[in-house]
């Protein structure tokens, strides 16, 4: 990769984009969920927008046969079924003539050789040498092995040192543990350089994830009030209403804290208490996320002042309809002791935050899918309005509300117009949708189309997952020796345990359940 691609700068506009090269996308896990979901829609909507590179050439690769028409017929469905905007034919006719399934064991070197075969032979029928972009998004089980066997049959290191050096994307979950992580890591730079690898964690390509640097650090007003002396906690929610639905046998063994905390709520608070990067440099950035994991302080485990809730969810009620308790889901075990919400208390380290607390919480079946970021700031000195029941006052709060309906509020006080002397809370709000209609790209097309023009600013990198992971590993250390004990409940539709209220009471905090 050129120095130019990596000096990219973050939200420089689309004209970056038109610079891709011919590009070979090959997608393991061609038949998976996330594929029929994200994947191919995702490529869909990029050829609407025209943002393709002019050469395109996609292979998906499963371990079942399929034939090349059978799977292009697939794409139309699934893109038909998923898609933001209607399927188009005329759009997709160019992509489908040029896409293509290999079937193959991810284990097995054979089938890498014929995959290599393949994209040579598509290589020379095009004319031209191709960008290989390889989107690994199987089974955790199985990502070592694709990596090791990219390296073995030398796809890893194609055009290395050029604008179209072969570049490698890994879907989460990144290890389960820091040991993992860094064995993965190992792995992968055995085969890879870092600048190959693209790290996904799909939060990163959302627009108001990416707005939070612009709300931070292109408007003066904050950035003074962002520290210690006017923050008096912060709260990160990210709650979702579904339960864990067919997706039960990969859950048990992950749970919300690593399928939601490690990375995507911990992306958020990283991006939210960072320092202001030297520049928009992807590097620069990424440099400052991972300063900010090191000056978390360790979470303590201590049983009479711990840092953390987990819980999982009994029957319950969502949206006015019966559902069933986690252990009643379909391949979840009885005995299980899986957490389907976890909420911690954070302490950082460093002089813009010491004293001020950061919780996250994260949950399935909860009472609405939200997730925000809510800044709170303290009161006014001097208590001028303090003495009378008249003056209705709340503090002052900036939530940024990821999603859905996307937007900023800020809570004042003002004056109830009248004679008598009486204040109420209001809401200055900006919404997306209000301002620039609902037709915002999804994550992943921003993602795969950063992946092609060779822009990591919104993939973690391989130290940021390790220093996420020396944060959470003692703490699922500590609830894997401790079993179920110490997980509590919650009813399906509720907030979470009554345990959480606590975690934020000791400190006189409460969540903003009620304000959502
Ligand atoms: C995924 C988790 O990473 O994120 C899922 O594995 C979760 O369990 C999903 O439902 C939430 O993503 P989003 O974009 O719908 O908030």
């Amino acid at each position: 990769m050129s120095d130019t691609a990596e000096r990219h700068p973050f939200l420089t506009g689309l004209s970056k984009h038109r610079g891709a090269p011919a590009t070979c996308l090959v997608i393991f896990g061609a038949s998976g969920d996330l594929t029929a979901r994200k994947l191919l829609p995702a490529l869909f909507n990029l050829g609407v927008d025209n943002l393709l590179p002019a050469r395109f050439t996609l292979i998906g690769f499963g371990r079942k046969p399929i034939p090349d028409d059978e799977f292009r017929s697939v794409t139309v469905k699934e893109i038909s079924k998923f898609s933001r905007r209607p399927f188009n034919d005329a759009i997709w006719k160019r992509v489908e003539a040029d896409t293509h399934y290999q079937s193959g064991g991810y284990d097995d070197p054979a089938s890498f050789e014929a995959l290599k075969a393949r994209i040579d032979s598509l290589q020379a029928a095009a004319g031209q040498e191709f960008q290989l972009v390889f989107y690994i998004s199987t089974p955790p089980g199985v990502f070592a092995d694709i990596i090791t066997n990219l390296g073995a049959v030398g796809l890893a290191s194609r055009a290395l040192g050029t604008d179209r050096e072969t570049k490698v994307i890994i879907e989460k979950p990144f290890g389960k543990d820091l040991s993992t992580a860094r064995e993965l890591n190992a792995v992968i730079t055995r085969h890879f350089e870092e600048r190959q690898v693209y790290r996904i964690d799909h939060y990163l390509g959302k627009e108001t994830v990416q707005d939070l640097l612009v709300l931070r650090f292109a408007n003066a007003i904050f950035e003074p009030l962002w520290n210690r002396n006017y923050v008096d906690h912060v709260q990160i929610t990210v709650a979702e209403e579904l339960g864990v639905g067919t997706r039960g046998g990969y859950y048990d063994t992950s749970g919300a804290t690593r399928d939601m905390l490690q990375n995507h709520t911990m992306q958020l608070l990283a991006l939210t208490a960072m320092e202001p990067p030297v520049s928009l440099d992807g590097e620069a950035i990424r440099d400052e996320k991972v300063k900010l994991l090191k000056a978390i302080r360790p979470l303590s485990l201590d049983a009479d002042n711990p840092d953390f809730v987990r819980a999982r969810y009994e029957e319950g009620l969502v949206g006015g309809d019966k559902v069933p308790g986690y252990t009643q889901e379909k391949d979840i075990p009885a005995d299980s002791s899986t957490e389907t919400y976890c909420a911690l208390r954070f302490n950082i380290n460093n002089w813009r935050w010491a004293g001020v607390p950061f919780y996250m919480r994260s949950g399935k079946r909860m009472a609405r899918r939200v997730t925000e970021i809510a800044i709170q700031f303290k009161p006014p000195v001097g208590g001028l309005f303090d003495s009378d029941t008249r003056y209705d006052l709340a503090p002052n709060r900036l939530v940024i509300q990821i999603q859905p309906d996307e937007g900023t509020t800020l809570t004042l006080n003002s004056k109830v117009p009248g004679l008598e002397p009486r204040t109420q809370p209001v809401k200055m709000s900006f919404r997306y949708a209000t301002t620039y209609g609902s037709d915002t790209p999804e994550a992943y097309e921003r993602l795969i189309l950063d992946c092609m023009v060779g822009d990591r600013t919104l993939f973690i990198r391989g130290d940021e997952a390790e220093n996420s992971w020396k944060i959470f590993t003692p703490l699922l250390d500590h609830w894997k020796a401790a079993g179920r004990e110490g997980l509590e409940t919650y009813p399906a539709g509720s907030w979470g345990p009554v345990a959480a209220d606590r975690l934020l009471g000791s400190r006189g905090h409460a969540w903003r359940n009620a304000g959502m």
